[in-house]
């Protein structure tokens, strides 16, 4: 089996996806005709045109305008059903998913309507489709620490459905020490912790995601190689990296995908894996992320297959259901070996 293939068909957990990021232009009409939404794009074509970004803030900026159709609990739950078609189509059997409440409070949308549409699709991705999942709330860094206590506030009711809390947005001038106090509750309950850091922003910010934040999975993380130090702590502590190449290409923290750094995380001894986190805007799903890197990096199959473990072992499923999942990639690679 040649090694695009092994990846393709391989089990696999995506754990960085932004489930707003996974909004296809298609959709997105279709949920604004619905709601008598006016979008500023003619057609499907011209919104994908404007899907050319020079650095995070210029996406960031289409990424909100395009959420904003988003208002009943229908509409999450046709964005969520969507993406996990998608995923399924890619073999992926795990996934741990972001969503920016604030991105939908602030223009008056329910906590309510957000979160029920997401999770209701996400029980039924497990009942029909086979996929497990967790639920990940992300603060937007460029609002105020203030801000997001409200929003933990306002969670409150909902904790059951949720697993862990992140944070995401415009990274520069937003540093993670920002929001420690909100991320301490956040502990205090018991969920788990992660955060974007090292996308654009410099090594300390990582190192503020792990000290003042206390997380344990760091998101792109891409800048933390700058920094030796940090990489031996990382190695050390096995905190995973969720990296996403197609991403970092289009938003120009990299300038061609042969310059990506996973291989460079993987010889450093990081638990490094690979995601999409916004696929519709940036060109592909999560296979998609593996084909480019495998094509331009001339992947080994001994790499590939550390990736693809990894994305298990760096996910916040329960001990079993890691076992089980590692077990099911175990099998799948072993009969790869001997296939056509
Ligand atoms: N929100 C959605 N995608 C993001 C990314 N790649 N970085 C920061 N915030 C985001
Ligand atoms: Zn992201």
């Amino acid at each position: 089996m040649n090694l695009i293939n092994l990846a393709t068909h391989a089990p696999k957990a995506e754990l960085h996806l932004h489930i707003e990021g996974s909004f296809e232009p298609e959709l997105m009409f279709e949920i604004a005709q619905r709601n008598q939404v006016k979008l500023p794009f003619a057609s499907v074509e011209e919104i994908r045109a404007a899907y050319d970004f020079s650095n995070l803030q210029e996406f960031l900026d289409i990424y909100y305008q395009g959420m904003s159709v988003l208002l009943v609990e229908r509409d999450f739950y046709d964005l969520t059903w969507a993406y996990l078609q998608r995923a399924a189509a890619d073999n992926v059997i795990h996934c741990e998913i972001f969503f920016d409440p604030q991105g939908h409070t602030e223009r008056g949308v329910a906590f309510a309507h957000a979160i029920g549409g997401i999770s209701r699709a996400l029980a039924d991705g497990q009942i029909r489709l086979g996929i497990s999942s967790k639920l990940i709330m992300c603060f937007l860094r460029h609002l105020s620490e203030e801000e997001a206590l409200a929003t933990w506030e306002e969670a409150q009711p909902f904790l059951s459905l949720i697993d862990g809390v992140g944070l995401d947005s415009s990274e520069l001038g937003h540093p993670p020490s920002k929001f420690a106090n909100v991320f301490a509750k956040a502990k205090q309950a018991g969920l788990h912790l992660v955060a974007h850091a090292g996308e654009e922003g410099p090594p300390e910010y990582v190192w503020e995601a792990l000290d003042d934040l206390q997380v344990t999975r760091i998101d792109h993380g891409n800048r933390a190689l700058e920094d030796e130090a940090l990489v031996a702590r990382m190695a050390s502590e096995n905190t995973c990296l969720t990296v996403c190449p197609l991403s970092n290409l289009k938003l120009c923290v990299i300038e061609r995908i042969e310059d990506h750094p996973i291989r460079d995380m993987l010889n450093a001894g990081l638990l490094a894996m690979i995601n999409s986190d916004d696929p519709s805007y940036f060109g592909g799903y999560v296979n998609a992320n593996y084909h480019a890197v495998i094509n331009a990096l001339d992947l080994t199959r001994s790499e590939i297959e550390t990736l693809l473990r990894n994305s298990f072992i760096g996910s916040f499923m329960d001990d079993s259901d890691k076992a089980e999942a590692l077990a099911k990639l175990d099998a799948y690679v072993t009969q790869a070996r001997f296939a056509k």
